[in-house]
Formats: C-alpha cells, sequence, structure tokens
C-alpha cells in the first residue's frame, strides 16, 4: 500500500482529471439524494490517509462518517475480513447459526453498563438498529409512543425518520411518517431552548418533558421510549448536561418507559469511553450503534435488557443481518478498541480540545468549541452576542480545508466536526487544527 506521506500532499487542481471522469458519472447515474460537500474521489486509504484518484493525499478527518473507527484498510481488519471471506461469507443468522455472531454478541451485551443480561438483535445499518429498538419497545410495552428531540437524527427509515428532527429536507414529501411521536428540545446549553443561564438554569430542559408535555398533550402511560442520543450527532455535536439525561432516565423510571440510547454515532470508543453515555452514569434499557463497530464493514445492532426481548420467532429479522465477516470485522475492531484507541480517542481528543479551546476568543467566527474523545465541534457564528448562525461560512471551512488536504465535514447548520479514526497521532491533531486555523482566518478576513 502506498500513501507514504503521513500529511496532505495536493498535486492537482481539484478535482483532478481522473475525479472529473467520476462526478461526470456520478450525475448520470447515481441518485441524486446525497449530500456531498466537496468532489472527494477516493482510492484508496491506510490509517488516517486517504489517497485520490488523482494522486492526491489528504488527512481525513471525518473517518467516513465516524465510521472507520480503526482507520483506513488496517492490517487487523483486513486480515479478519480476509480470513473470514475465505471461509465463508454468508448463511443468513436468521435461520441458521455460526459463532462469529454468538462471540460478538455475548462481546457487545457486556459492554453495556449495568448488570442486567442483554440480548443483542442484528441489523445492517444505523437506521435498521433504531427500527428495531422501536418495534421492541411496542412490543414489550404495548404502547404505541415515542419521545425525541429536535435536532435529532437517527436514519431515514419511515420509523427512524418518524423520531429525526434534523432537517426538513429529510421528512418534505415523505408523509405521512409514523404516527405516536413527540419531539421536545434537547439540552443544548450554548443556544438554550428556554434562554436560561447557567444562574438561571434548573435543567428546564429535563423536566420540561414531566412537568409540561405529560401535563398537557401526552399521557406518560402510552409512551413506549423516549430516544435520545447521549450526544447530538448530526444535529451539531451538543453534549448536554448530565442532569438533563439523568432526568430523562429518572423520568423513564417513574413512568416504565425505556430509555434508549442512540450511539450509533456517539459509540465505539469515539468519545474516549467505548459508550458515551457512559460519561452520564446512566444504564440504558436499550442502546443503538452502528457506524464504528465493524470498521466499514455494513452491520447495526441493538443490544436491550434480555427481558425486553419477549418477541417470538420471526417478530423481526434481516436476511444480511449480522453478516459474518461483518461479525468478524466488529470482533477485530472491538480488540483493537479495548487494546489501544478508545484511550487514544481520549488524550487526543483532549490535546485538540485544549489546542482550540481559545478560538471562542481569538476567532470571530467561532462562537464555542466542545467536545468529549474525538468527538469535536467547532460552532460558527456571524456575531458572538446575537449567535446568528455562519452557515455559508460553515461550508466555506469545508471546502477550504479540502483544498488544503484536510477532510472534514459539517453538522447542524453551522458546526465544523472533528471525527477522525480513532488512531490519529499527536502531529496529525497539529496539523488539521494548523489547516483549520488558516482557514478561519481567511474566511474570517472575507
Ligand atoms: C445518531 C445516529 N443514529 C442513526 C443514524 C442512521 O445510521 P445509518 O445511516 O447507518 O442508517 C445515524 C447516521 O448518521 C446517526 O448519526
Amino acid at each position: 500500500m502506498a500513501i507514504k506521506s503521513l500529511l496532505p500532499r495536493i498535486k492537482t487542481k481539484l478535482p483532478g482529471p481522473k475525479a472529473k471522469q467520476v462526478l461526470a458519472g456520478d450525475r448520470k447515474f447515481v441518485s441524486p439524494s446525497y449530500t456531498r460537500p466537496y468532489p472527494l474521489v477516493m482510492k484508496r486509504g491506510r490509517g488516517a490517509m486517504v489517497e485520490d484518484v488523482d494522486g492526491n493525499t489528504f488527512l481525513d478527518f471525518s473517518a467516513g462518517i465516524a465510521v472507520c473507527s480503526t482507520g483506513h484498510a488496517h492490517p487487523e481488519i483486513v486480515a479478519a475480513i480476509q480470513k473470514q471471506a475465505a471461509d465463508f461469507i454468508h448463511m443468513s443468522g436468521t435461520d441458521f447459526y455460526y459463532p462469529q455472531m454468538v462471540e460478538l454478541a455475548q462481546k457487545l451485551a457486556d459492554s453495556v453498563p449495568g448488570k442486567a443480561p442483554r440480548k443483542v438483535y442484528f441489523g445492517n445499518s444505523g437506521a435498521e438498529a433504531i427500527e428495531a429498538a422501536m418495534k421492541v419497545a411496542r412490543f414489550h410495552t404495548k404502547r404505541d409512543k415515542f419521545i425525541a428531540f429536535y435536532g435529532a437524527f437517527h436514519g431515514r427509515t419511515f420509523g427512524a425518520l418518524s423520531l429525526t428532527a434534523s432537517r426538513v429536507t429529510q421528512r418534505r414529501g415523505f408523509s405521512p411518517l409514523v404516527p405516536g411521536v413527540t419531539h421536545i428540545p434537547y439540552g443544548y446549553c450554548y443556544r438554550c431552548p428556554y434562554n436560561l443561564t447557567p444562574q438561571t438554569c434548573s435543567i428546564d430542559c429535563g423536566t420540561f418533558l414531566r412537568d409540561v408535555v405529560f401535563k398537557t398533550t401526552v399521557p406518560p402511560e402510552e409512551v413506549a421510549a423516549i430516544f435520545v442520543e447521549p450526544i447530538l450527532g448530526e444535529g451539531g455535536y451538543v453534549i448536554p448536561p448530565v442532569e438533563f439525561l439523568q432526568e430523562l432516565k429518572s423520568i423513564c423510571e417513574d413512568y416504565g418507559i425505556l430509555f434508549v440510547a442512540d450511539e450509533v454515532q456517539s459509540g465505539m470508543g469515539r468519545t474516549g469511553k467505548m459508550w458515551a453515555i457512559e460519561h452520564f452514569g446512566i444504564e440504558p434499557d436499550i442502546l443503538c450503534t452502528a457506524k464504528g463497530l465493524a470498521s466499514g464493514m455494513p452491520i447495526g445492532v441493538m443490544i436491550a435488557r434480555s427481558d425486553l426481548m419477549n418477541w417470538p420467532p420471526g417478530a423481526h429479522a434481516s436476511t444480511f443481518g449480522g453478516n459474518p465477516v461483518s461479525c468478524a470485522a466488529a470482533l477485530a475492531t472491538i480488540k483493537l478498541l479495548e487494546e489501544q484507541y478508545t484511550e487514544n480517542a481520549a488524550r487526543i481528543g483532549k490535546y485538540i480540545l485544549e489546542k482550540i479551546s481559545d478560538w471562542p476568543r481569538t476567532h470571530p467566527l467561532v462562537g464555542e468549541v466542545r467536545g468529549l474523545g474525538l468527538m469535536v465541534a467547532i460552532e460558527l457564528v456571524r456575531d458572538k452576542n446575537t449567535r446568528v448562525k455562519a452557515h455559508e461560512e460553515r461550508d466555506q471551512v469545508l471546502q477550504e480545508a479540502f483544498k488544503r488536504g484536510l477532510l472534514i465535514l459539517g453538522c447542524g447548520e453551522n458546526v465544523v466536526r472533528l471525527m477522525p479514526p480513532l488512531l490519529i497521532d499527536q502531529r496529525q491533531a497539529d496539523v488539521a487544527v494548523e489547516i483549520l486555523e488558516e482557514v478561519l482566518t481567511r474566511t474570517e478576513r472575507r
């Protein structure tokens, strides 16, 4: 594998000539529903480096949307995939058995905080994990309603989309969605939905559900589950106050509602612990994850307390769910995370956050920086007092970073997110921060 440089090197105009050919084919044959912020056409990757079809190399702080947790083509992941593929590629865990599925289920069941025994449902994506959680929650509780949050992203299948409240484009034209979902504001201190300050805050974001929603519009005894991202992902990498999630958990306990942690993005070591929910001291009833679980192989899992899984054979399943090659990649991923990468995510994430901590003071465009592990956000505003969202400026930052060889993505309307593979080293963190700082300064001068 020939990506020699550990740092970015741009040799052609972007997009280069070979990339342009691919883009032309894409325009003609691929669904226009995808959202590409800039024209990266990938040829190969190794670690945190990506080479495009024209030989340009990039430092990848996107990890294929937080998926390539162990970097691109990690030799241990590649070996696990190759070995499994040579033995057998598919047999369908819905109708037959294989040890890899059981081994992974046990690893995942044991990893979720809490003493209660757990069982695992296997699907192929984050949305499928969420669909499974919605179905098991309805089936088990015999209740039909759900609570979710403004800004949340849970996927685009009909059930998951009904919980999603991230962008109206994702919903426009697709109604009717699954009925029974009520959205409430998330605990977003920088943009407190109740206009409170740390001095006046009494965690109204947490108590709103109990004190307002359950007294006015939604009978709590009809609610099957609350779906919540411990850290809002697509909605802006928002880290809520600990009390917000704890209050939700306490509401769940009071009314027999299931607490579902959507860790599709925040899970698998990204925040410096295996699960983000561990930072909040909460034992979820159900935990969903996908993205980083198998370093890029498709898989999505719903891990629930065993007593909740009282659905009978045939109630829910998927032909490809828990594919043996994906299971082998997931087992190899977990090994690497446990050995070194989760700890590395905590260390390098802290290092990056410290390096950029003064940006809200030194950069006119930066309203807030926040992060946990390698889930880091830079929120851009046009005015520090009014906090008007700097949407176009954010998009410019993504494009300018691309031109300098740094791959980053946005989230929310005005947030730059850093979600590199969990193996990045300090030098790569320094380079990413240098490029970002240069790009920010240039965007501010415009
Ligand atoms: C928190 C969260 N849940 C669910 C999903 C949906 O996952 P997928 O795109 O694999 O269906 C995503 C995807 O971004 C996500 O971030």
